[in-house]
């Protein structure tokens, strides 16, 4: 017996496996992190995370023309200031890294759309998401009191010219007082992308190295999430919607996936995935090693996080997707 249905039919030329594409990833999908210090003609490269550099601002307004002309629409803005305090001065600061970032890219590169990150752990010496009671060890962030610095923080990110604010200290009720303060301040036009469900993962550890942000004592798990924890995504991406966030992101991608795909079907809003500083540095140690074809292993799990639902990715392989995107056409 030879078999009827044979989808080996569709896959006998590549201009007919075009034609059935289901997935295409585009420069379009891609978000590119950058990392702001103080300083002048600053690039350092981060330890854990080879290509990836902290930048002083100069550098982050060459970068940010670099990746404009990659045809890569957008960039976060992470920032590392010089000095730390427990109100966390470095995040709301009119002079602050992210906010200087801002307001020298946009006036470089008008057009490339500006993510500013919305946190307080680059900026606390404990490297907490937000204000501890004095004395704590625990790392039990305050949840009600740091609202108060979040929203301070969107609004001084929006003045010096952020397009997006993406807050992510996953404080219960963020979205809404970020929402409320920048409503106040006259920014009814400015979009959040919500770090709506983020978990406590391991993967983060090449980033706290990049952004300088590792907690001193403690962990996060009481403000991020379980990493066994599926339909509670479901319940934070929910109350993000009725607080008015306009776009969601799942953190990291690679490991939740089944997370992205959920996320998908619930909502009809965009919805980004972080393919994190862990996920990254994996991918880069096997290339160096020359274990794996790095394009080939980047391209697939790219096109991957779309296939299970991401309409935008943030990830550090951006450029480098950028020029082999472009090498194909
Ligand atoms: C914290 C924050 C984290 C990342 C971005 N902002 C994680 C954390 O330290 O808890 C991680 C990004 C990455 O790993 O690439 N607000
Ligand atoms: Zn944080």
């Amino acid at each position: 017996m030879f078999p009827t249905h044979r989808p080996r039919r569709l896959r006998a030329h590549p201009q007919l496996r075009r034609m059935v594409c289901e997935t295409v990833l585009t420069t379009s999908d891609l978000i590119y992190p950058l990392f702001a210090v103080p300083g002048n003609e600053i690039a350092k490269e981060v330890r854990s995370m080879p290509g990836v550099f902290q930048l002083s601002i100069d550098k982050i307004v060459e970068e940010a023309k670099e990746v404009y002309d990659l045809g890569i629409p957008s960039i976060i803005l992470f920032g590392i200031p010089a000095d730390k305090d427990t109100d966390a001065t470095g995040a709301w600061h009119d002079c602050g890294m992210i906010q200087k970032a801002a307001t020298a890219v946009k006036e470089a590169v008008p057009d490339l759309i500006v993510i500013a990150d919305t946190c307080l752990c680059e900026y606390t010496p404990h490297g907490h998401c937000g204000y501890l009671e004095v004395g704590d060890l625990s790392g039990r962030v305050l949840n009600d009191p740091t609202l108060e610095l979040l929203k301070k923080t969107a609004v001084s990110q929006a003045k010096a010219g952020a397009d997006i604010i993406a807050p992510s200290g996953m404080m219960d009720g963020f979205v809404q007082a970020v929402r409320q303060g920048l409503d106040e301040a006259g920014f009814h036009d400015t979009p959040i992308m919500s770090y709506a469900a983020k978990y406590a993962s391991a993967y983060y550890g090449p980033f706290r190295d990049a952004a300088e942000s590792a907690p001193q004592f403690g962990d996060r798990r009481t403000y991020q999430m379980d990493p066994g924890n599926a339909r509670e995504a479901i319940k934070e991406i929910e109350l993000d919607i009725a607080e008015g966030a306009d776009m969601l992101m799942v953190k990291p991608a690679l490991s939740y996936m089944d997370v992205i795909y959920r996320v998908k079907e619930a909502t009809n809003l965009p919805v980004a995935a972080y393919n994190v500083s862990g996920e990254y540095a994996m991918v880069k140690a096997a290339a160096l090693n020359g274990w794996i074809d790095e394009e080939r292993v980047v391209m697939e799990t790219l096109t991957s996080f779309k296939r299970a639902g991401a309409d935008l990715i943030l990830t550090y392989h951006a450029k480098d997707a950028a020029r082999w995107l472009a090498a194909q056409s």
